[in-house]
């Protein structure tokens, strides 16, 4: 059961004196990447063949991510009159495939999947946050809040099956931290940078994966504050088995903070922007 549906947002309510212009390409890559949630259901349900129950979670779970694209999508639309939501989510569908048909977790277990999966939350429920926060658009502003509550609620899923699984499987700390640094760092491989590409230059360059990257990282990460990176450190140290809460989380996420800031100025320094500063 979706907790919302597309005809429930305000679209009357749009806008378009109060667009940032910078962040119509991010919502327009996001809606690439969520509307892509059915080819991962495929993969959830190949891996985890032999447990219905979170097959059918899965399913459910792909639901509210295709719904994700789609009203980003639309928005992207109204921002943009001159955008093909299907065309662009065409484009990238082609291009960007993951191994469907897959018998096991690329992740080496049931756990480690699930692990990885929660990182994937984590980042989406920050993102989502820290955009609504960031955008005096109306309709993105509540579009943006309502997916960061469905990926909050996403977490809480892949979270309670991977400690199902955990007690079963039994994999290290060790590994478990491995697994779950291993699937952040994925962020810069070539899903966002590719819908980048596929969502903003239909007629443009050919794809470059550095640049696509830089493009998007460089703008997306402006809009953190340090409570959104604090936030996605206590469920990250949640999912992988630390205390969410004290001075491991306060020590890291000030760690991170440091790190998300060089790499704005990294990436907006390739995409040729001047850095913006930001205050915590
Ligand atoms: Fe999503
Ligand atoms: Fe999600």
């Amino acid at each position: 059961m979706k907790h919302w549906r597309i005809e429930e947002v305000a679209w009357d309510q749009f806008d378009r004196t109060k667009i940032d212009a910078r962040v119509v390409p991010l919502v327009k890559a996001a809606a690439m990447v969520e509307r892509n949630g059915t080819d991962y259901a495929l993969y959830l349900n190949h891996v985890f063949h032999d447990d219905p129950d979170f097959c059918q979670a899965a399913d459910n779970w792909a639901l509210e991510e295709v719904q994700h694209g789609d009203t980003l999508g639309r928005w992207g639309m109204l921002a943009d009159p001159g955008w093909d939501y299907a065309a662009a989510f065409a484009r990238y569908k082609d291009g960007f495939k993951i191994d469907t048909a897959a018998a096991v977790s690329v992740r080496g277990s049931h756990t480690g999947e699930l692990i990885a999966r929660c990182m994937v939350e984590t980042g989406t429920s920050s993102y989502y946050t820290a955009l609504a926060d960031a955008t005096d658009e109306p309709v993105l502003q509540h579009i943006c809040r309502l997916i960061a509550a469905d990926e909050f609620r996403h977490f809480k899923l892949f979270y309670d099956h991977m400690r199902r699984y955990l007690r079963r499987e039994n994999i290290t700390l060790l590994r478990r931290l491995r697994i779950a640094a291993g699937r952040i760092s994925e962020s810069e491989d070539d899903e966002l940078a590719f819908a980048y590409h596929c969502g903003n230059e239909s007629d443009g360059p050919v794809y470059d994966h550095q640049r696509c990257l830089a493009a998007y990282m460089g703008q997306a990460m402006t809009f953190y504050r340090f409570h959104h990176i604090e936030r996605g450190m206590g469920m990250i140290l949640k999912a992988v088995g630390l205390p969410p809460r004290g001075r491991l989380c306060g020590l890291s996420s000030r760690l991170v903070w440091q790190l998300v800031q060089r790499r704005q100025r990294r990436f907006a320094k390739l995409h040729g922007e001047a850095p913006v500063a930001r205050a915590a």
